[in-house]
């Protein structure tokens, strides 16, 4: 069955296995406003250079690596993560690398981005990072072997943003504990609402999903909300927050760019895409998706999943027909290759599709 689902900011739970199950949670239709920047949800952790926006992704093509990232705000500190299955012993350490980057009249924190690597599958890790009286500590359960018997659940969010609304998607995410890993369709922030798209709210929504990306791994696909492209002051190469902040491991699905890569994560296959790449013919994304889609082995992973910010499918008037051109160039392969299952977000609405493949096959002798 290919599926294409439309998540906006509704919230679901995806059971890879056998059956699925769907949130009834919905969001009022009414726009909400941005929690102020001295909200209880966006504050710093105690201890001075303290780290904070934690989060972790998946680091590697199976699952045996992850990559955790955070920010320390006074200085550089260690880049060093202190990890182990015992929460008192944490007796392996892995460094990772610190970077900083400046946007409009914006200087980042020091932000840090560390691999942990062979890891064992199914397993509670626990990890540490910080210097001196302002450690912190954490925990992260890796996925089980990839193969097809094994059950994983994902959850879907997309288009969070940081109101009112946005804290009460993540509590309800929270309040059902059986999600996994957050499959996240794109647009993050939103601090591209803001004059000269104000950074400090990509750290205080780094902040704000804390309490949930620092424990379980969000795998990241790139909205329009992350372009954050204003030439006219002097910021022309897109994505620069995004991508300084919020790695992948594309590289080991041999792709180009952190926007579009693959990975394996129990029973499913994961290809995420760009909706503001270019995808023309020739391009790197194109290439890259040619290629991959003959690697997907579907006695390994019987699940295959598609993550793409703006849906080829809408019929809202909101976004209308904006993933149409994608549509165009890649529904025809997503249909060969038996795409299981496409999230996008974009919309802020909930729409589910069944296929829904027009491609006209007109004989040329006609
Ligand atoms: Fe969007």
């Amino acid at each position: 069955m290919s599926v294409a689902i439309n998540v906006g900011v509704l919230l679901l739970l995806l059971v890879v296995a056998c059956n699925a199950e769907t949130s009834r949670y919905r969001r009022k239709l009414e726009a909400s406003e941005d929690m102020p920047f001295d909200s209880d949800v966006f504050r710093a952790p105690p201890g001075y250079n303290s780290p904070q926006q934690v989060h972790i992704t998946q680091g590697d093509h199976d699952g045996k690596g992850l990559i955790v990232s955070w920010v320390t705000p006074s200085d550089a500190g260690s880049s060093a993560v202190r990890f182990g299955v015992e929460e008192k012993k944490l007796d392996q350490v892995a460094i990772g690398k610190v970077l900083r980057y400046k946007y409009c009249n914006y200087t980042s924190g020091f932000i840090h981005h560390c691999t942990l690597k062979e890891l064992k599958h199914n397993t509670m890790y626990f990890y540490e990072i910080g210097d001196g009286n302002s450690t912190r500590k954490f925990h992260f359960i890796t996925p089980p072997n990839v193969g097809p018997d094994v059950r994983y659940t994902f959850g879907i969010i997309g288009d969070l943003g940081q109101t009112f609304d946005s804290n009460r998607t993540l509590q309800h995410y929270q309040s059902n504990p059986v999600g996994q890993t957050v499959l996240y369709v794109g647009d993050l922030s939103y601090a591209d609402h803001y004059h000269l798209h104000d950074n400090r709210r990509w750290d205080s929504w780094g902040r704000f999903v804390e309490r949930v990306a620092a424990y379980q791994p969000w795998i990241w696909t790139a909205g329009n909300h992350e372009l954050d492209f204003l030439p006219e002051h002097a910021e022309p190469f897109p994505f620069k927050p995004f991508m300084s902040r919020y790695p992948t491991p594309y590289k080991v699905s041999m792709s180009t760019s952190p926007l579009w890569y693959s990975i394996k994560r129990g029973p499913a296959y994961i290809i995420v895409l760009s909706s503001y790449s270019a995808y023309g013919t020739y391009t790197p994304q194109y290439e890259w998706l040619l290629q991959e889609l003959p690697k997907v082995n579907r006695s390994e992973t019987p699940w295959l999943i598609v993550l793409v910010h703006s849906p080829w499918y809408n019929s809202y008037e909101y976004h209308f027909m904006e993933g149409e051109t994608m549509r165009v160039m890649f529904e025809a392969w997503l249909v060969a290759y038996k795409v299981d299952i496409v999230f996008s977000g974009h919309v802020h609405a909930y729409e589910r599709s069944v296929i829904h493949f027009l491609l006209l096959l007109i004989p040329a002798f006609i």
